[in-house]
């Protein structure tokens, strides 16, 4: 399976971005493939128009539509921000088409500095994934003070940690597997 994982801060200095390296080397070492689509480098404007009506796509969007449809399965990996997740993901999602996201299994991440983890920026990733006919993972992964958890690279920090990140992983590969195979037995439907 492809999977992407939609990094969506773009703060200066970032520190959710640890995550998402983190759970691109993991995904790799299960013998799939990923991709991490970091929407700090994308730098998408505020969206003015829907990629398939717009005029005059912004750079990056074309590709970033294509990795999005190349994809068997997502992640949405957000910090919490107020109480929800980063205005740069719903803007990046608000572009594509929800026929790109729809029947396909996403699983939600939320990080923050603090000791609560982002439960509510989850829930609120959750709805969005609902939003554009995704396949909601119930399971969520919730990273508190993620500066001691991960470093830079993305290697774990904290042993204690990392069932938590499998605990997540297991049950997103196995829904993605399961809705990906479905659908190659069955695309009429
Ligand atoms: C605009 C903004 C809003 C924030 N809101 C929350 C919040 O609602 N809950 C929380 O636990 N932390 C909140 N934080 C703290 C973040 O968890 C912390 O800054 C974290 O490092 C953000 O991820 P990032 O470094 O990848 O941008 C907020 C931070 C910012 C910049």
């Amino acid at each position: 399976m492809h999977i992407s994982i939609l990094s969506s801060s773009t703060r200066i200095d970032r520190l959710s971005h640890r995550v998402a390296l983190a759970l691109e080397k993991a995904i790799i070492e299960r013998g799939h493939t990923a991709r991490i689509l970091d929407l700090a480098s994308y730098k998408f404007p505020i969206m003015e128009e829907v990629l398939h009506r717009h005029p005059k796509p912004p750079a990056g969007l074309a590709d970033f539509s294509e990795a999005i449809r190349q994809s068997d399965a997502h992640i949405f990996l957000s910090p919490e921000y107020n109480g929800s997740y980063t205005a740069a993901l719903k803007n990046a999602v608000d572009y594509l088409k929800e026929s790109e996201f729809a029947r396909k299994a996403i699983g939600v991440v939320s990080v923050t500095s603090g000791p609560m983890g982002g439960m509510r920026g989850a829930i609120s990733m959750q709805q969005l994934v609902l939003g554009v006919s995704g396949f909601a993972l119930p399971q969520m992964l919730l990273v508190p003070q993620v500066s001691q958890k991960f470093d830079e690279q993305g290697n774990l920090l904290d042993p204690a940690f990392q069932s938590k990140t499998d605990f997540f992983l297991n049950n997103f590969i196995w829904l993605a597997e399961a809705v990906s195979e479905k659908k190659k037995s069955n695309t009429a439907e």
